[in-house]
């Protein structure tokens, strides 16, 4: 496993480009399947995550090519249903293939994911929504196969607005017959990113960005180009990069409305946060503050993100006070408090609750990456710490963040990957 190198206490200042969102174009090229003539995005991350999906497209028959920051996906000669094991168990996002296969094949195939670090992350809500279009699901040796003779549309209705489980069956009723109503849908800006995608193909779709849509299905959709919102996710991991390092950075294709209840807090001790426009935010932060306590609880949009909570929790080690972090999303996702502690950082955690002692001196070490979040977090903590640290398992950092290490070098960190 490789790792970064820091060594923390530099002032951030210049300029950082935020990549199209990860968690945007995964389930848009999953979405490619449903279209019968060429696509091109633009815009999509050159990830771990992104070459597995092209992976996965190629292994059902798609060309799939990537031109700098443009992916062309030919369609057309899609024939295969069965998502490989391997890809499967790399990585969890080729679920969103089910219900695209399913509507255009009448098939799908594909082992059940793992969980991993953060949850057992079940699909029984995508099976559900499926099931409520006509499928006829059944479990063969881990394998779950998934058949129809025409998915119509219908009635779905989440307990928990699933973002995966949503936008595998607005997929899936694009192509079905008659009107599908999602009902306590998910409202991420990621859906509504691969709606309006969709929407282009030729789907009709009303109320994606609330919790009720419906998606009227058609006969065929067509081809379209498109490109990829920004990273929500990545955007806010540097801007609380500067928060807590200190520094003077603009960060461009960073969509201000996508993040709701960071600005606030960030503003309210004491760092500067400029809207220079609706996708550019210029942060200003000395990293040092007065005591505040401050609490979060991460939900689905528009509540805070639950990707944002391990870099949030870094950033809380620089403010003097006792903070509490609840997450309500995901089952076991404070396991990087363990890793922020070898910093000496004061926290308290068990699987659902923290409590951080904000303020205290933050000293170089060797830590670990359990998730790319928590990879992340780590090392905008090294970034605050006095000394060097090493964060091993940059792989894992990887799949979220493109070329963190030379970003973070062109804004004065002193990070190197070996
Ligand atoms: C998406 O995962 C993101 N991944 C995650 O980002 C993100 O953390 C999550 O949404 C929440 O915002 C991608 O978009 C590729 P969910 P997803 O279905 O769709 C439970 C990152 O770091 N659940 O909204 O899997 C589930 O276990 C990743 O980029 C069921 O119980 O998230 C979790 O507790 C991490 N049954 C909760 O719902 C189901 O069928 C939310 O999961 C589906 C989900």
């Amino acid at each position: 496993m490789g790792e970064f190198v820091v060594r923390g206490r530099r002032r951030l200042k210049g300029t950082v480009r935020v990549n199209g969102a990860k968690n945007a174009a995964l389930p848009i090229m999953a979405a490619t399947v449903l279209a019968t003539r060429p696509v091109i995005l633009h815009d999509v991350p050159d990830l771990r995550d992104i070459r597995v999906m092209s992976q996965v497209l190629r292994s059902l028959g798609a060309e799939v090519e990537r031109h700098g920051t443009d992916v062309f996906v030919d369609p057309r000669t899609i024939h295969n249903y069965v998502v490989p094991a391997e890809l499967m168990q790399e990585m969890r996002a080729s679920i969103f293939l089910l219900g695209p296969l399913l509507a255009r094949l009448g098939s799908a195939e594909a082992t059940q994911p793992g969980g991993c670090a953060i949850g057992q992350r079940p699909i029984d809500w995508h099976l559900y929504a499926l099931k409520q279009l006509g499928a006829r699901i059944c479990d063969e040796e881990g394998r779950t196969l998934l058949r129809t003779d025409g998915l119509v549309g219908n009635d779905v209705h989440f307990p928990f607005p699933s973002v995966g489980a949503t936008e595998n069956v607005m997929m899936a009723a694009a192509l079905a017959q008659g009107e599908t109503r999602v009902r306590n849908a998910a409202m991420e800006p990621e859906i509504v990113d691969l709606a309006q995608f969709l929407e282009k193909l030729g789907a009709t779709i009303r109320g994606a960005g609330t919790p009720d849509i419906r998606i009227t299905g058609c006969q065929k959709l067509g081809a379209t180009e498109h490109t990829v919102i920004g990273d929500r996710i990545e955007a806010a991991t540097f801007v609380l990069a500067v928060a807590g390092a200190g520094g003077d950075v603009v960060v461009e294709n960073c969509m201000v409305d996508h993040l709701p209840g960071l600005w606030s807090r960030l503003e309210g001790i004491g760092v500067q946060v400029e809207e220079i426009d609706a996708e550019t935010v210029h942060i200003v932060s000395s990293g040092v503050f007065e005591p505040y306590p401050i609490s979060i609880s991460t939900a689905p949009y528009p509540g805070f993100a639950t990707d944002l909570q391990p870099q949030f929790m870094s950033f809380l080690l620089q403010v003097p006070g006792v903070h509490l972090i609840t997450e309500r999303v995901f089952e076991n996702r404070l396991g990087h408090a363990a890793e922020l502690r070898r910093f000496g950082a004061q926290i308290v955690a068990d699987q659902r609750v923290a409590l951080i002692y904000g303020g205290h001196p933050l000293y170089g070490t060797v830590v670990s990456a359990r998730d790319l979040r928590a990879g992340a977090a780590l090392v905008n903590a090294a970034l605050m710490a006095q000394g060097e640290s090493v964060i091993r398992g940059r792989e894992i950092i990887e799949r979220g963040y493109e070329q963190l290490d030379q970003r973070l070098r062109s804004l004065g960190a002193e990070i190197r990957a070996r």
